[in-house]
């Protein structure tokens, strides 16, 4: 039996999700060794396949299973023109104020405003008072600025991208010279990007260098309404489909004042954080907004010309732009439940099987011989199918939760009876539901 309910859930479920993340290899402090380097974090072999394994939904869902987007994979590293034209130079910034006694950097617009909307400063420390003595604000900036070569000048001067989605505006013309698409279309994107945060925080939701997935969908003006509505539905259906229930995401439009610089409306996809609603995803009209750009600061045309109409228009853009990183978190901390099984209790994640790191463990009961060479013979039918675990150390019972604990959704049993019936126990994770399998079935089981 199954006992779950809100009492059983961790009072905080943050603390939980980051301590499982580091002990079964999910996500560790980067360049631990040398006391962590702030906001970074690396991948481990459970987290790597989680990430890719959203990575990968992401990109079905937006390439592969649509005959309107294409992908594309462009350079991270881009010359100051290319943010001179996007506005980034001028216009990706935040107003950061300063403690003149502590020096703490605060980004002012984030600040709890008093009554009349005024920012209140923090306490300060080292402050008597315990007063913050807030400087005036100042336009940071989020761009990461490196040279390219040996010489540091001006002439060399390269930015980290700081969004995926200029690279598909500088490749449009090539994608509509290379394939047979034309609007209404998309350029879809997988990537890292990178900004300069002032706050980052909350483990991997804010960081300096995160990945994004990105597409830009390129429509005749008049279509920009229409589609802006098709993609904020379709995009929360994807987390939908992928396992967030519908009291856990919301759309929220931005105010007029929160509107990038880029764009004329904006819904954020946000998710029930443990500290509250939080940004997943923008859906955004970047209207013609970069390709005009680009066409004035690069003096080349990249407008559309319509055969079937003789028309030539500069196509609008809808924009879902997704974090890879905070959907990671959201899937962990949605998927994340204590419950009780016969008494005894339990971590399980419950994540959807396309995102299960492990798709199965396969266990030999013991370490007998014949049990673990059976258990290498089915170990070799399902791995060129999918990832897979082999555990032979410790109960039974105890490979079965830790299983559970990083969300692998079926055990398969290799026991004495297997010798004598080729069948195996098939045990289901959310369920904790046995099941007798044939070997020879075993493959249609699994990929079903
Ligand atoms: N091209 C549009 C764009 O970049 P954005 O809302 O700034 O829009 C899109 O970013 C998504 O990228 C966000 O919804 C968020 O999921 C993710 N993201 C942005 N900044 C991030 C950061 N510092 N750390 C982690 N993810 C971030």
């Amino acid at each position: 039996m199954i006992m779950a309910d809100e009492e059983n859930q961790p009072k905080d479920k943050m603390e939980a999700i980051v301590n499982l993340c580091k002990r079964r290899g999910f996500v560790f402090q980067s360049s631990d060794i040398y006391g962590g380097f702030r906001s970074t974090w690396d991948f481990g072999p459970l987290g790597v396949l989680l990430k890719k394994n959203v990575k990968d939904a992401w990109f079905k869902a937006m390439v592969q299973d649509r005959d309107d987007v294409v992908g594309l994979d462009s350079a991270i590293l881009m010359p100051p023109a290319v943010w001179e034209a996007s506005g980034h130079l001028a216009g990706f910034t935040d107003p950061l104020v300063e403690c003149s006694v502590c020096h703490q950097r605060y980004r002012q617009d984030q600040l709890e405003v008093d009554s009349d909307g005024n920012p209140l400063a923090p306490k300060c420390p080292q402050d008597k008072k315990n007063v913050c003595q807030l400087g005036e604000a100042k336009n940071f900036n989020l761009m990461f600025k490196t040279f390219v070569g040996p010489v540091e000048d001006s002439a060399n001067v390269a930015y980290l991208r700081p969004e995926t989605a200029q690279g598909i505006f500088l490749n449009f013309v090539n994608i509509l010279n290379t394939t047979r698409m034309k609007p209404p279309f998309g350029i879809a994107q997988i990537g890292k990007s990178f900004r300069n945060e002032i706050t980052p925080g909350n483990f991997i939701f804010r960081t300096r260098e995160f990945e994004q997935m990105e597409m830009e969908f390129f429509v005749p003006p008049d279509q920009g309404p229409q589609w802006y509505e098709y993609w904020k539905n379709e995009r929360m259906k994807w987390y939908q489909n992928l396992g967030i229930s519908s009291d856990e995401i919301r759309l929220r439009d931005h105010e007029q004042d929160e509107l990038s610089h880029y764009s004329t409306g904006t819904s954020d996809i946000e998710f029930m954080y443990p500290w509250g609603w939080g940004e997943l995803e923008g859906v955004a009209q970047r209207t013609d907004f970069d390709l005009k750009a680009h066409s004035q600061h690069s003096g080349l045309d990249l407008s559309y010309y319509d055969q079937q109409t003789n028309e030539r228009y500069v196509p609008y853009v809808v924009e879902p732009a997704a974090g890879c990183d905070r959907a990671t978190l959201a899937f962990l901390l949605s998927a994340y439940c204590e419950d009780e099984v016969n008494g005894e209790s339990r971590t399980v994640l419950k994540l959807h099987k396309d995102l299960a790191p492990y798709k199965a463990a396969v266990l030999p009961l013991s370490k007998k011989e014949e049990l673990v060479s059976t258990t290498k013979k089915i170990a070799d039918i399902l791995r060129p199918l999918m990832h897979i675990d082999v555990d032979v150390t410790q109960s039974i019972g105890k490979r079965y939760r830790r299983q559970d604990e990083i969300g692998t959704p079926t055990c398969i049993t290799i026991d004495f009876d297997t010798l004598e019936d080729n069948a195996v126990t098939v045990r289901d994770r959310d369920t904790t539901k046995q099941e007798r399998i044939p070997i020879s079935n075993l493959e249609n089981f699994m990929c079903a």
